[in-house]
């Protein structure tokens, strides 16, 4: 059983596609997540619907975030957006796998849901089975008044709008966005700074004008899509903040190309995947200007030594790689909402050049109800 989008009702707005709408509409979609919730006078974000007071808040020893495909994705980053801003420990774990393994349940942890739909059956029974054993659940969620936002205790809507398109585009980064918000407010209850809040806030605003620019990129996009659209397998790789970019990415392309592409920390290249490195199977690296640089540069000149095919998405050509998409800089936190992103476009354009249905890939629902 699956729910239906009355897709007819929804416009395209003149796209050939809901994909390629709801990429192009990222500017808009992540200044209505922003809107009416910075507080310049603190240095700080207001999330009118979290029901958590700052001293409950400071008694959080734990996050657990849970999710569902690209909403776990999401959450992989809001975890690592809340460690840094916030310190507090944080992970994310797929919401189907917490269930069955009979998690221990722990009364300062407070636990996160992650849907767009707001329906997904594993995520919804996780809330369930939590609140069942007394834990505080909030929801990160993008449909107003779903079942996982109502059975939570409170939390941050994603304002993305509809997402028609079985894959999730603009309300992956408007989840990871609001992550953002909601580490800064946990940040500034706690250490972050007031110049680290000013920062970030002057960071956040940066976001629609850089998604606007990386757009620009589409061009160049489609001509490394053409060139990768015959390949058997892809591989992705990305270090700490860019490891979940590129699981995210490498399920987008997977979702709507089907062709077969892995996700792996390049730090865990050597233990095993170099041995797939050679000419027909092209690595994407997301590779941030960040203290990590020269280690994600030692990876690329390992694949290069190897012969392997390179796409960079960085923040200044990279000379090992074949391809560069070069995206603005934000501050290291904040970069990777918009790493992902030329990565949307890779994925559609490369569906589009093997002919492939978009907006229904094969296999797939917008939202799984059932078990
Ligand atoms: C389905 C969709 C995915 C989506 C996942 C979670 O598998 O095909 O694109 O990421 O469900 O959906 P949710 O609505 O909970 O974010």
């Amino acid at each position: 059983e699956t729910v239906e989008w009355e897709a007819a009702s929804y416009d395209m707005g003149g796209h050939d596609t809901y994909m390629h709408k709801e990429i192009s509409e990222q500017p808009d979609a992540v200044d209505r997540v922003l809107r009416g919730r910075i507080d310049d006078r603190f240095s700080t974000v207001h999330l009118g619907g979290l029901n958590l007071d700052a001293r409950e808040a400071r008694t959080i020893r734990r996050i657990k975030i849970l999710g569902c495909g690209t909403s776990y994705h999401a959450g992989l980053i809001g975890a690592g957006l809340i460690e840094s801003m916030a310190r507090i420990p944080a992970d994310a774990e797929p919401a189907s796998e917490f269930r069955y393994r009979n998690p221990v349940v722990d009364p300062d942890t407070l636990y996160i849901a992650v849907s767009q739909s707001g329906e997904t059956y594993d995520v919804l029974a996780a809330v369930q089975e939590l609140k069942r054993k007394g834990a505080r659940v909030l929801g990160v969620v993008n449909v107003v008044g779903s079942a996982i936002a109502r059975e939570a205790d409170g939390g941050v809507y994603v304002h993305a709008g509809p997402e028609v398109c079985v894959v999730s585009t603009k309300c992956f980064t408007n989840t990871v966005t609001a992550f953002a918000l909601l580490a800064l407010h946990l940040g500034r209850i706690r250490d972050l700074s007031v110049t680290d809040g000013k920062r970030i806030i002057e960071g956040l605003r940066k976001l629609p004008s850089q998604i606007e620019e990386i757009l620009k990129t589409e061009e160049q996009i489609k001509e490394i899509a053409a060139e990768y659209a015959g390949a058997q397998s892809m591989m992705f790789i990305g270090r700490v903040r860019g490891y979940p970019v590129a699981l995210e990415a490498s399920l987008k392309l997977k979702e709507i190309s089907y062709i077969h592409a892995e996700a792996y920390p390049a730090s865990e290249l050597k233990h095993g995947p170099l041995a797939l490195i050679e000419p027909a199977l092209p690595t994407v690296a997301i590779v941030p200007d960040d203290d990590l640089l020269e280690k994600n540069r030692a990876a690329l000149e390992e694949i290069k030594a190897r012969s392997g095919r390179i796409l960079a998405v960085a923040h200044q050509p990279q000379p090992k790689a074949d391809h560069t998409i070069v995206v603005p800089k934000n501050e290291d936190e904040l970069d990777p909402i918009l790493m992902g992103i030329p990565l949307q476009l890779l994925a559609y354009h490369t569906a589009l050049a093997m002919g492939r249905d978009i907006d229904k890939p094969r296999n797939l629902a917008k939202s799984v109800t059932v078990e």
